[in-house]
């Protein structure tokens, strides 16, 4: 039988714990090492998960004998050095979004990335989401015919705290940057973005300099438009949706709920249980099986999807959406140069 991966795991705060539960979950993959500076935090991992090896330093992990992969899952202002560090030594790394909030630092990386034979993969986990791969995979065999239309819906259930919108890198860099993905999805060759960013209700937000709300329009190499629709906020729980519009056809993927069982009664009609809270919830499957496909890539040796290239092109799309919003212009982008 093959052995499973063993996977080192770099930061356990909210989507650490995502990843932590992923790994132990699939029997293709287990949690070798956990490093994570507040080692409060890698030990409570440790203890659940029955693992040995704890460090407060990731170069520990990277370096490990015992390491066949690493998921970083720290701060973004991390991800560039931790992945240099991979790199350096050999070892697949499962990356987080975004890649970082500074293209200059990304592109100082990008070389030794496209030189590699290394697998780098990126978090962008929506492409794993059942709903939409199903979707996408519907538009791939030409079900709809040639895309013209793609609109994305993404509404969080509520703002984060301001003291974190202050390090975000901005609405376009840390929220829309999963969508700039979606996007690209379906539309790889994005050639212009026209973006307005908005402040409809939070006074935190618009103090910290950010929007709490924001429109993108992504123009495609081949005449494609993507709409994207952003709001910080959303009274009825995590909005996620999708649309494809082609010459021949058109496909939904709408939002998820816990039970599809429906209520009706003489005052409502189709009334259901309210949609999963956020992403935990929304993506669990998702993270799984972007795990897998990373695992799939690290046996097969091939670069996984998406990868480094991708995680630079959805922040170039952001840096020009804020460029965008901020000056009133639409921005051409070149994501190949
Ligand atoms: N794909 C997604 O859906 C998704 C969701 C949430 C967060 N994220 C991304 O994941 C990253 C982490 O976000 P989070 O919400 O889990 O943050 P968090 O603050 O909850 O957790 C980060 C953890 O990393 C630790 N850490 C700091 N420096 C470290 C280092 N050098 N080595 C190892 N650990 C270190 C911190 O002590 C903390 O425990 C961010 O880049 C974020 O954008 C992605």
């Amino acid at each position: 039988m093959t052995q499973p991966i063993r996977v080192g795991l770099i930061g356990t705060g909210r989507i650490g714990q995502v990843h932590a539960a992923s790994i132990a979950a699939l029997p293709e993959t287990t949690l070798q090492w956990v490093a994570d500076p507040f080692i409060a935090g890698a030990n409570a991992i440790a203890e659940q998960y029955g693992v040995a090896n704890v460090t407060t330093d990731a170069a520990e992990v990277i370096a490990a004998e015992d390491v066949d992969a690493i998921i970083i899952a720290s701060p973004t202002p991390t991800h560039v050095d931790l992945l240099g560090a991979a790199l350096d030594a050999g070892v697949p790394a499962l990356c987080e979004k975004p890649i970082d909030l500074d293209i200059a630092r990304v592109d100082a990386l990008r070389e030794k990335a496209a030189a590699s034979a290394t697998p780098i993969a990126l978090g962008f986990n929506r492409r794993f989401d059942t709903h939409f791969a199903d979707l996408h995979r519907l538009v791939r065999d030409g079900a709809i015919g040639k895309v013209e239309q793609v609109t994305i819906i993404s509404r969080d259930p509520a703002e984060p705290p301001v003291e974190y919108v202050k390090v975000s890198g901005g609405i376009f860099r840390d929220m829309t940057i999963h969508d700039f993905d979606m996007a690209r999805f379906f539309v790889p060759e994005i050639v212009e973005v026209t973006a307005r960013g908005f402040n409809q209700f939070s006074e935190g937000i618009r103090e910290a300099g950010d929007f709490d709300a924001a429109v993108v329009t992504l123009r495609g190499a081949g005449g494609e438009v993507v709409t994207i629709t952003n709001s910080r906020h959303s009274s009825y729980g995590y909005d996620q949706r999708l649309e494809v519009f082609g010459d021949a056809g058109m496909l939904q993927a709408s939002n998820v709920g816990d039970s599809n069982v429906r209520l009706y009664t003489a005052e409502t009609v189709e009334g259901q249980a309210p949609y999963q809270t956020f992403f935990l919830e929304r993506y669990a499957a998702a993270y799984r099986n972007e795990l897998s496909a990373f695992v799939a890539a690290i046996r097969e040796g091939v670069q996984p999807s998406p990868g480094f290239e991708d995680g630079r092109a959805a922040l170039v799309l952001a840096d020009a959406a804020e460029r965008s919003a901020r000056e009133g212009v639409s921005v051409p982008v070149d994501l190949s140069a």
